[in-house]
Order: C-alpha cells, then structure tokens, then sequence
C-alpha cells in the first residue's frame, strides 16, 4: 500500500492559545512530518503560487476574501496522486473548511478510488465542514474518518496520531 501525507500550513504569524505568535514552522507541517517519519510515506506539501502574507491579521483578511468567494488559487506546484492507495490530507481549518489552495488541490487531482484521511489542525472548531467538502470535492474517492489536533498540540500529538494511523491500517 502506498501513502502520501499531502498538507498546506502557513507559517509566520498564527494566533494559538490566546495570543499572535511568529512561528517558522506551522502546525499542520509539524504533525505531517510525524506521520512521514512514523510510516515512511511520501510526503508533498501543498503551496499557494502566491504566499499568504506573513501577518496574521493580512492573512486572515486574505483567507476570508477567499472563502467567501469561493476562490481557487494557484498553486506553486502540483503532484501525480496516480500511484497511491492512500493520501493523508493534512490542513488547517480555516473558516470553518480547507483553505482554498487545498481545495485547488483536490479538483485539479483525480481521486478516484483513493482512500482520503482528513487531518485537521484547529483552535477549537475540529474538522467542521472540511470533511463534507472533501467528498464533494472528490465524489469517487473513500473518505476515511478524520482526525483533529488541536493546533498548540501539535508538537505532542504522538499518542493519538499513532492510534489514528494503525486504525486506518497506514501503521
Ligand atoms: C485564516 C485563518 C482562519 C482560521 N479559522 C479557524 C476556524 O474557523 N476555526 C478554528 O478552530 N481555527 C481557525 N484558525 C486557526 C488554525 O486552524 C490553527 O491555528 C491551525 O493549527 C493552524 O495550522 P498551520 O500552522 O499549519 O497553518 C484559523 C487560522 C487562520 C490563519
């Protein structure tokens, strides 16, 4: 069985636990990195062409212009989802869903008969509607039962990560 762990994250400013921090590497892509490490998948970071702003609040302005318009951004690259069983969909909820480059992501793929794993980094809101709109996104593709992690947690997520992993049969 071949797994790719694919995820968008933002780095620089991000607000967790009460207050605006400047991170270099964001929550999502550290909890990505674990699941590469403990299963051995590919791993494929999923890059708007343009970055987001490095400011929080810009960077929130910018995600909700682009929710509200249902925009589909570029992306910096793409990958060939073609020889994988698996693919880990790692994010943040933004919005309540995907940020949009992850939509973008999922209608430029074809995923058709692949097993999708929500993974979805969060200050409070877990998966929300992401999980619905990836099987809107992909009508033909299994969605597997999502995991939440709690952004501030994601450095010390381990112990259900590990649990959500074997019981998806990627571990
Ligand atoms: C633009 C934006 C929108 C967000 N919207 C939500 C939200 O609706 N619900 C929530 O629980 N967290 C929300 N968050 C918090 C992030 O989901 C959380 O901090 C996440 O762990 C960030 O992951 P990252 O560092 O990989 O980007 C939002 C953060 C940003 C920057």
């Amino acid at each position: 069985m071949k797994v790719l762990t694919a995820y968008f994250s933002h780095n620089g400013e991000n607000y967790f636990s009460g207050k605006i921090v400047d991170v270099e590497v964001g929550n999502t892509a550290i909890v990505a990195k674990k699941i590469e490490e403990m299963t051995g998948c590919d791993l494929f970071e999923i890059r708007r062409e343009k970055p987001y702003p490095h400011g929080y609040r810009d960077c929130v302005n910018e995600a909700r212009d682009e929710f509200v318009s249902s925009a589909r951004p570029k992306l910096a690259e793409t990958t060939d989802v073609s020889p994988y069983d698996v693919i880990i969909l790692g994010y943040p909820n933004w919005c309540g869903t995907m940020p949009a480059p992850v939509f973008t992501f999922l209608e430029g793929g074809d995923f058709s008969g692949k097993k999708i794993l929500p993974l979805c980094t969060n200050e409070g809101s877990g998966l929300a509607r992401s999980v619905s709109d990836i099987a809107k996104c992909c009508k033909d593709a299994v969605v597997g039962e999502g995991l939440s992690v709690k952004g501030g947690n994601a450095a010390d997520c381990d112990g259900g990560l590990r649990a959500w992993l074997k019981e998806n049969g990627v571990l």
